[in-house]
């Protein structure tokens, strides 16, 4: 059988993102099985080309996973006939730029979320990939997540009756950097270098939101930014001028209240730092990054509220387990496998740039509905 190779210009690898999920999860242990097999048996492999500004970092990233190319030359990569694939990981305020010299060079697009910081620049970002006629895919991972993949399960097989409502918990603590350092980058505090939790995680949810149960018809959202200094990657304080948390409530299609809270100043009292409850007429499920729990109708207990009696009932105890059923590799590497399968068979991928445009309108909107203290709806976006 046949295998026929790409070639992917990665672009911000030397990032957080770009470097554990994308090269090392994804694209290395890809090129190490000797790449992804089609359902026709013709395999697809991958051979990583490394981008960046630093000429030392990319040489040291390179020897030590055995990556050949590596090139500071943006441009030339981009413009080079012999790379098929562009990746974008970089810092959120490059991507729109990168993306739109990727696409009009004719290469194929894998891109980290969000697209672009502005509606207007993503809708362009969406209208472009469908005049060049490239494969276009944006990182929808916590569709993949295993916890999700068995939630989703759950409302195909109409487990919950109707559903009511959808709750969600995100958030851990970030250091500010003055003791122990931070554990994210200084530039997601920063509103003027694209940071902040609204822009971060509203276009997730809105994948989300639409991918388990379907289109967002509003959005109320407060922010905040509840650490108003932190610590830069030098030790220089500075003003945390982002938002650090943000709490929204959505109109999903069919009359479901979803209710997201997402926040980088929160301690963590949970299975998982990401859980989403849903409730149903005949079962509720609760759904981690991993695991996920289900209670039916028939199981519910009774619970009878008197404040004078200690609790008794095993809460947590009376769920069961949702099985995977299959094998749930990481979610980033399942996207990219299917992503590269799309390209090799020129057809769409189905997570693009018009969902990824629907993400930063909802992450725009929640933050104009903070400013203006009022619910506001989401408008079909058309291209
Ligand atoms: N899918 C997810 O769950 C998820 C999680 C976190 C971040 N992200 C997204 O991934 C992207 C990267 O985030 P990160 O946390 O890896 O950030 P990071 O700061 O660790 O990495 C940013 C990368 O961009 C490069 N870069 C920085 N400034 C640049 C400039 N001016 N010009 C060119 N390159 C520049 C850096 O060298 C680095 O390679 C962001 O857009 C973020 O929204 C996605």
């Amino acid at each position: 059988m046949s295998t026929r190779t790409l070639r992917i210009a990665m672009s911000g690898v030397t990032g957080r993102m770009g470097y554990r999920q994308h090269l090392v999860r994804s694209i290395l242990p890809i090129r190490e099985a000797g790449g992804v097999v089609a359902p026709d048996g013709s395999r697809v492999q991958v051979e990583p080309v490394l981008v960046g500004r630093s000429e030392d970092k990319l040489r040291e990233l390179a020897a030590r996973h055995g990556v050949e190319e590596w090139t500071t030359d943006v441009d030339g990569v981009v413009n080079d006939p012999s790379v098929d694939v562009y990746f974008d990981a970089q810092v959120t305020s490059r991507r729109a730029a990168a993306l739109t010299a990727a696409m009009k060079a004719g290469k194929h697009v894998f891109t980290e979320k969000p697209t672009a910081e502005t509606l207007d620049e993503a809708v362009d970002l969406a209208r472009l990939a469908m005049t060049t006629g490239v494969t276009v895919g944006v990182v929808h991972d916590k569709l993949y997540l295993p916890g999700l993949v068995k939630l989703r399960r759950l409302v195909d097989e109409g487990f919950f009756g109707r559903i009511l409502s959808l709750r969600g918990e995100f958030g851990y603590w970030v250091f500010e950097g003055d003791g122990q350092p931070a554990q994210r980058p200084s530039w997601n505090y920063r509103a003027e270098d694209g940071g902040g939790i609204t822009v971060d995680m509203f276009c997730h949810w809105n994948y989300v939101l639409e991918g388990i149960l379907g289109r967002v018809e509003t959005v109320t959202a407060r922010t905040a930014t509840h650490i108003p200094a932190r610590w830069d990657e030098q030790g220089r304080e500075y003003a945390a001028t982002a938002d650090d948390a943000a709490y929204g409530i959505f109109d999903v299609e069919g009359g479901v209240v979803a209710q997201i809270n997402s926040s980088w100043a929160v301690r963590v009292f949970r299975d998982e730092l990401v859980e989403f409850q849903v409730d149903g007429t005949h079962g509720s499920a609760v759904a981690g990054l991993n695991r996920c729990v289900a209670q039916h109708r028939s199981h519910t207990p009774m619970p009878v509220w008197n404040p004078d009696l200690p609790v008794t009932e095993p809460f947590r105890d009376q769920w069961l387990e949702v099985p995977a059923n299959a094998e749930l590799d990481n979610g980033f590497k399942r996207q990219w496998e299917e992503f590269l399968l799309d390209v090799a068979a020129g057809r769409p991928h189905r997570y693009d740039l018009a969902s990824a445009a629907r993400g930063v309108q909802l992450a725009e909107l929640g933050l104009r509905s903070s400013a203006e203290g009022r619910r506001l709806e989401v408008p079909e976006i058309v291209l």
